[in-house]
């Protein structure tokens, strides 16, 4: 094993590099006590740089981060440029040029977090969604006919390639094997109505899941799936989406985590270079002030070292999170923590043995 680590790291807008920053804190006090090192690389992009200068993603800076092991990022978005524009300039560029296919984001509830389903806790809420990432609606394929017209016609189509889907659900299913905790994988799609794409998902799951006889499938509408993680969180283990769904989805189940503050994800390409984020956006409103909750960042983090292969170091990372949230924090909400931002940094690189 790989005993350093280049890192990219991103902060990006509003209060991602406060983030970052206790992220980079925690990181590195892990990195020494198992012994490894992050060399990270600061990279300006994102508002900021984009108002200053007009560059949202220069092509030298993507050449340049596909060279790195991992992509540390913290938040996109600034409310002075139109809303999409460093989305998809930045984060969506980004997904898809390092074709970064799947977008892993564990929703786990943690003691001591409040959740809003009623009578349900830690061990009902604990499963991870593998979204596909770079297909279906967020290709950008279609078009305007008669754009400006009383006859305007607007296409927008979901892209759904067989390979795509296979090494998706191929991830999805090593997913449910490895995490061992109920062997079982949920396919969240639409087949009642998106009867060309959903088929082909359908037909390939099926086909896959012959590979795995030791996974448990099941298949829940989009909807029905919704409903479900309400009522009832605790059947789930491995879901298994496309794109659209899967971002719909994951708001969800941040929300029955705990929120915004506690949630991040990995936009993962097994064989190339994968980025790590905080799934909450850039909070303009707490910028500077030393106030967001960065747990959600930190935990980003430890997905990250986990994927490199420190996985021990990774569990020492939420374990020292947990013991954050069950001894210190009250809320996991901006400036209701107890803490200031820095602080709640300083008490998860504490714990870490
Ligand atoms: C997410 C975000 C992005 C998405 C936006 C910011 C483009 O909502 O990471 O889920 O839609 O994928
Ligand atoms: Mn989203």
């Amino acid at each position: 094993m790989s005993s350093s680590y280049n890192i990219a790291v991103i902060a990006g807008d509003g209060t991602g590099p406060e983030v970052i920053r206790e992220g980079r804190k925690v990181l590195d006090t892990a990195a020494s006590k198992f012994g490894f090192s992050l060399n990270c690389v600061d990279y300006d992009l994102g508002g900021d740089r984009y108002l200053r200068t007009g560059e949202i993603l220069p092509d030298s800076v993507l050449k340049e981060l596909k060279t790195f092991n991992g992509i540390y990022l913290g938040a996109i978005g600034h409310p002075d440029v139109t809303p999409g524009t460093l989305e998809k300039g930045i984060l969506l560029r980004l997904r898809f040029e390092l074709d970064q296919y799947v977008n892993l984001r564990p929703v786990k509830l943690y003691p001591n977090v409040e959740t809003p389903i009623k009578n349900k806790g830690p061990n009902d809420i604990d499963f991870v969604v593998v979204r596909e990432n770079t297909e279906g609606f967020y290709v950008g394929s279609g078009g305007f006919f008669k754009k400006g017209t009383p006859d305007e016609v607007a296409i927008q189509e979901s892209i759904n390639t067989r390979k795509g889907i296979e090494r998706l659900l191929r991830y999805a299913f090593d997913t449910a094997r490895e995490r061992g905790k109920r062997k079982k994988l949920t396919l969240c799609g639409k087949t009642n109505v998106l009867t060309y794409a959903w088929d082909l998902w359908m037909r390939t799951f099926q086909e896959i899941a012959r590979e795995y006889p030791d996974v448990q499938t099941d298949y829940a509408h989009v909807d029905a799936i919704c409903m479900w993680f309400v009522k009832n969180p605790e059947w789930f283990d491995v879901i298994a989406t496309d794109n659209i769904f899967g971002d719909i989805i994951t708001d969800l189940g941040a929300m029955i985590q705990g929120g915004m503050g506690i949630a991040a994800g990995g936009n993962i390409n097994p064989e190339g270079v994968s980025m790590f984020e905080p799934i909450g956006g850039s909070a303009p409103k707490y910028t500077g002030k030393n106030m967001i909750n960065p747990l959600a960042g930190i935990l980003a983090g430890a997905l990250m070292i986990e994927t490199l292969g420190q996985k021990a170091a990774a569990k020492s990372i939420e374990e020292a999170v947990v013991k954050t949230l069950t001894k210190n924090i009250k809320s996991l909400e901006a400036g209701k923590m107890g803490h200031s931002t820095s602080e709640i940094g300083d008490l998860v690189a504490g714990y870490i043995s």
